[in-house]
């Protein structure tokens, strides 16, 4: 049995038991797996992994999607993002900043991800933190009157930070290729969504990717998302992720949002990530979004 340790109050833990680079049992990933659904973030300290092991590791959770940005792609498997500022001959040798804004990872998609995956390679000097904000107690603590109001709507999404669309800010989304955009649709997902698994309402991606409502002028729907964005981001729902050299962090995108921490340049930083998906998604239908929203 492995024991875990708690990161913050609210959520999140850590456990030294397991060692990844071993035959990982259905027992061990089943006490892993209600851990990370019972967390919502789940670290595995000090692996030593290749990358065929860490995507094994990711695959016990759901299916690997390539995240769009494929040029920073593992050169072993694309399913592995490398995400690093280590540049090599004045070449970036991974994706520097991968959203340093409170977002859900491909909450952008129609099936989104259910967990993303980030296995530390080279820890800054200073800083460096994954920020994680608890979606779940967001949305209990809201008033009933809000529950009831958002209960029925849905959020229109595309990929980008709706906070900061200027393509050269560090807090901006990654900036993607002509032909990277073109691959991005618009969809939809509700905004009091219930989790995929256990059923608990959450929160979805009030930050990040949500840039409207569906059949509600866009004033109003960003006015909305900002002011649930304010609640949910407070510090209280907060727990600040340290990484230690060969740590794996997992968590689950369906009950949080999450951010990147802006660090210096050139104090070295590297990790590998793969994200898996949900099986299913609440939709509304094409022609639905499109006659109540501008596409
Ligand atoms: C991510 O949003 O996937 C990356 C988080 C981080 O680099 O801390």
């Amino acid at each position: 049995m492995a024991t875990f340790k708690p990161l913050s109050p609210l959520f999140g833990v850590e456990t030294f038991d397991v060692d990844l680079s071993q035959p990982l049992s259905d027992a061990t990933f089943k006490e892993l797996e209600q851990a990370f659904y019972a967390n919502q973030v789940l670290a595995l300290r000090n692996q030593r992994l290749t990358a065929t092991q860490f995507l094994a590791f990711a695959r016990r959770f759901g299916p690997p999607q390539p995240h769009v940005i494929d040029q920073f792609h593992h050169p072993d498997d694309a399913n592995i993002l490398i995400l690093s500022n280590v540049k090599v001959a004045g070449q970036p040798t991974g994706l520097q900043d991968a959203g340093s804004y409170f977002h859900t990872d491909y909450s952008y998609l129609q099936v989104p991800a259910r967990a993303t995956t980030l296995y530390s390679r080279v820890v800054p000097q200073v800083g460096g933190d994954t920020l994680f904000a608890n979606q779940q107690a967001a949305y209990d603590d809201l008033p009933d009157a809000m529950k009831k109001r958002i209960d029925p709507l849905m959020a229109v999404h595309q990929y980008g930070n709706r906070h900061d669309v200027n393509e050269s800010s560090r807090t901006a989304a990654s900036v993607l290729s002509a032909e990277q955009k073109a691959k991005m649709p618009v969809i939809t997902h509700r905004i009091a969504r219930p989790h995929p698994v256990t059923g608990r309402k959450s929160l979805y991606a009030v930050s990040g990717s949500s840039f409207g409502i569906v059949g509600m002028p866009d004033d109003e729907a960003r006015s909305l998302l900002d002011e649930l964005a304010a609640h949910s981001t407070q510090a209280g729902y907060q727990l600040s992720f340290k990484y230690g050299v060969g740590d794996i962090v997992v968590w689950d995108n369906a009950a949080l949002l999450h951010s990147a921490t802006l660090i210096d340049p050139n104090d070295a930083r590297t990790l590998w990530r793969v994200t898996v998906l949900e099986e299913s998604r609440d939709a509304v239908a094409p022609a639905v979004l499109a006659s109540t929203y501008a596409m």
